[in-house]
Parts: C-alpha cells; sequence; structure tokens
C-alpha cells in the first residue's frame, strides 16, 4: 500500500518553490502559510517573503513591522508575529533543532508544525497529521473518527506514525498530503486516479461520501448589541467586557447585549464573530462613568481592540456626529 502511495508521488507530485531543497526555514515558512489556504495561493506569498527574509538569520533581525507587512494577506497575524519570535529564539539558539519536541518549545510550533519540519526537513520518523491526512487516512483505513476531539487526534497521530515507518517519513508525508489536495479531495475525489484504491475501505463500502465525518456544527446563536459609543475631546471611552459573550475579557465599547430568538427587523449594521451573529443598533450614550473605564484616542483604538466589530460602530458614531 505504502509503495503505490510513493511510487505515484514520484510520478505526479507537483514542483512546488518549498520543495527545490531541504532548508528548514524555507520547509517552516510555507508549512505555516499552508495551514491557511491552497498551495496555489501561497506561492507568491512565499516566494516574496522567502526574498525579502531568505535566511532564519535575516528573518531574526527584521522589524516585526516589516514581517507583519510582509504577512498582509494571509490573515492571522499573531502568526507572523509568533514566527517573528520564533526565528529570533531560533537564531539565537543556532538554528533548528531535529527533533519534533524540542522544535514544539518555539512561539507558533504546534504538533503540526514541528512535526512537518522534523520530518520534510530532518526525515524525524513523525507522521504530519492536517486536513489532508486525516481525509485520506479516514478513507483508506474505513474509520468514522470524531477528529475533533483530543483523544482521537492521538490515535489519528499513531496511525501516521505508522504510515512513516520504515520509509522515508519526508515522501510520505508529502506524499499522503499531496494525495489529499489533488485526488482525495473533500466533495468531489478523483477516485479514478486514486493509486490506493484497491485498498480503500471507504471505496469498497462506497463509503467515501460519508468520511471523515464532518466536526459538528456549533448551533449560532442571534444576539442584538446596543453599544453606547462616547467621544470627547477626539478619545472615546472603552470599558472591559466582562458580561456580552463576544470578545469577552477584551476592552469594548459599553453597551448592553441580548440574546433573541429572530433577526430584529431594523438594525444599522450585522456583524460575525465566531457562531455570534450579531445585530448592531448605536445608542446615544446615557452612560454613568465607572472606576475602570478608560479613555482612548481614537486614532489608537485599534492597538485596544482589533475588532472590526467595534470599529464599524465607532465608524458611525464619528460620520453621524
Ligand atoms: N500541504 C501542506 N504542506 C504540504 C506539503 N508539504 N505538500 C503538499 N501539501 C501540503
Amino acid at each position: 500500500m505504502q509503495n503505490a502511495l510513493l511510487t505515484w508521488y514520484a510520478q505526479n507530485h507537483r514542483a512546488l518553490p518549498w520543495r527545490e531543497n531541504r532548508d528548514p526555514y524555507r520547509i517552516w515558512i510555507s508549512e505555516t502559510m499552508l495551514q491557511q489556504t491552497t498551495t496555489t495561493a501561497v506561492i507568491p506569498f512565499f516566494l516574496r517573503f522567502v526574498e525579502r527574509f531568505p535566511t532564519l538569520n535575516s528573518l531574526a533581525a527584521a522589524p516585526l513591522a516589516q514581517v507583519v507587512e510582509s504577512w498582509a494577506g494571509l490573515g492571522y497575524y499573531s502568526r507572523a508575529r509568533n514566527l517573528h519570535k520564533a526565528a529570533i529564539a531560533l537564531a539565537a539558539g543556532g538554528g533548528f533543532p531535529q527533533c519534533h519536541a524540542e522544535l514544539l518549545e518555539y512561539p507558533g510550533f504546534g504538533p503540526y508544525t514541528a512535526r512537518s519540519v522534523a520530518s520534510l526537513a530532518f526525515d524525524a520518523p513523525v507522521g504530519v497529521v492536517d486536513g489532508n491526512v486525516i481525509r485520506v487516512l479516514a478513507r483508506v483505513e474505513g474509520q468514522d473518527w470524531q477528529w475533533w476531539q483530543g483523544k482521537t487526534r492521538a490515535r489519528i497521530q499513531e496511525r501516521a506514525d505508522a504510515w512513516v515507518h520504515e520509509v522515508s517519513s519526508y515522501t510520505m508525508n508529502q506524499a499522503l498530503m499531496e494525495l489529499g489536495r489533488t485526488i482525495c479531495l473533500p466533495k468531489a475525489p478523483v477516485c479514478g486516479l486514486c493509486p490506493l484504491r484497491a485498498q480503500c475501505v471507504s471505496w469498497h463500502e462506497e463509503k467515501i461520501a460519508l468520511r471523515p465525518r464532518p466536526k459538528p456544527r456549533r448551533q449560532r446563536e442571534i444576539w442584538l448589541w446596543e453599544p453606547q459609543i462616547l467621544i470627547q475631546r477626539q478619545k472615546i471611552l472603552l470599558r472591559k467586557n466582562l458580561k456580552v459573550p463576544f470578545l469577552r475579557g477584551q476592552w469594548l465599547v459599553p453597551g448592553k447585549a441580548r440574546r433573541l430568538k429572530v433577526k430584529p427587523a431594523t438594525f444599522d449594521y450585522r456583524h460575525s464573530i465566531t457562531h455570534h451573529d450579531i445585530f448592531v443598533t448605536l445608542k446615544a450614550p446615557v452612560l454613568k462613568i465607572e472606576e475602570h473605564d478608560k479613555w482612548v484616542r481614537l486614532q489608537e483604538i485599534r492597538q485596544y481592540i482589533p475588532a472590526s466589530l467595534v470599529q464599524k460602530a465607532v465608524d458611525r458614531a464619528v460620520a453621524t456626529r
């Protein structure tokens, strides 16, 4: 079974810029980017990034703002910040450790990144588990895994480790991911071209479309939020959000929120945060200032609240003043 896949990979894999060599730095950058989007979308970002920061040391020496700027368009800016932090720590330690357990100690290195760098750069004998690999293994091995649960993830990791046993983990991990990205697709898999079809349990059981199981969706909640935007001398009043369930614990403008059964008939704008569907109606401020409230300059609000839910409310309040 493994041989069929390795032969297929040798003949069919795509030439991608991070496959040109085994440089752990390039592999790390590409794997971090690939967690967010498709290979074709990543290529231009990757090429621009490694041109600007060609080595671990150059990334470590760069100002954070430049790194964040080079990440623009990829989303999840915390990844860019972690990348920079990890680069500084790795450079200070003389480069990349070869073992995934050591890599896990660095900022932003989760089980996926640590294992992909260890195996793709250094051939460490560990399987890499991402959404593609889960899909391929669930189908080939005929498993109805609840893959979103921690204990099942450990089981899947064991299976992925078994797949790289006694073969090159560099080649096998990439082959599994490549199969998931090009043949064993979520919606319209191309089983006619699959090197594992003869052994694929789900193919024989006609259960390809049922595996992997879909993660149960959290039920969406409708909320009405009535922020009160108080602006004086170009400063806005912020209050720590201890009650409203979205953005809890963060700085927010004061206001009330209430859960609704149906969407309200009128509202100023609508915004979603995770499973909260939020309908916003701005209220004129009638506020008692509380002890821990904070006045923040309008231009600096993004440093306190990066959420566009709030920025939209502030923009409207400013426009209608
Ligand atoms: N997805 C993430 N990393 C990959 C890799 N190295 N090869 C194919 N698909 C991937």
